[in-house]
């Protein structure tokens, strides 16, 4: 059977991630997690200190930055690693969403993880999520869909998961933290958060994963079975 690709953007916690893995494992395809690499690249500029201003500094640190993805056979997922060590815990921690929309607007970082995101879908057969995946990094993948749910919903389901990982955060903090991520990755200038004009929108605010992941099985199918 044709492999496609499927493009998953949208807010932040609004089931992305959760929705794209169980698409993956449904079609057999690779779920790629791609805020999970910028992710990866925030937590190297933190710990070695890199300014967000100084492209010198952010040149030299990509040359030493490598973002892989190794399956797990225990959590059966793929998890992220940061020059050969598992960062998967980590780069989920405040301190690293606190920063990651100011290192996700650097055109260099971008440059460089764009690249390497085409690289990984080149052969396709892989469910990618993202901001900018359908506008950006696929435009011509063969499905797309921009997730989006209110504010209210996308607070309280990231609580639930942060609870998962033992992270006792406050919904105030984690709104703010939505709330900010969302207006710099939808206002900056390099391939801002946006719905591709081809992608199916879907409001995942009172639906169940269920509903969702069939929402996207659903358009998959009808796509594959187009001449
Ligand atoms: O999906 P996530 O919340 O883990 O992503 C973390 C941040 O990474 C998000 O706030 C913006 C950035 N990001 C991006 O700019 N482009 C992507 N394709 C994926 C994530």
């Amino acid at each position: 059977m044709k492999k496609i690709v499927i493009a998953l953007d949208g807010y932040s916690s609004c089931g992305k991630s959760t929705t794209a893995k169980l698409v993956a494992a449904e079609l057999g395809y690779a779920y790629i997690d791609t805020g999970a690499m910028y992710r990866a690249v925030t937590l190297y500029f933190l710990e070695h200190h890199i300014s967000f201003t100084n492209p010198k500094e952010i040149k030299d640190a990509l040359d030493h930055i490598e973002v892989e993805f190794h399956y797990n056979s225990k959590t059966k997922r793929n998890e992220v690693y940061l020059n050969g060590l598992n960062v998967e815990d980590e780069i989920r921690k405040m301190y690293v969403s606190d920063q990651v929309s100011e290192v996700s607007i650097i055109a260099e970082v971008r440059h460089a993880m764009v690249a390497q995101q085409q690289k990984m879908g080149k052969k396709r057969g892989v469910v990618m999520d993202g901001r900018d995946i359908g506008t950006a990094v696929f435009p011509d993948a063969e499905v797309k869909i921009f997730m989006t749910a209110d504010v209210d919903t996308r607070t309280k389901r990231r609580q639930v998961e942060l609870l998962e990982k033992k992270q006792l955060v406050n919904l105030d903090e984690i709104r703010e933290n939505l709330l900010k991520r969302d207006l710099i990755d939808s206002t900056r200038t390099e391939s801002p958060l946006r719905r591709a004009e081809d992608a199916h929108l879907l409001d995942t605010t009172h639906m169940t994963i269920d509903e969702q992941v069939e929402f996207v099985l659903e358009r998959v199918t009808s796509q594959l079975l187009k001449k």
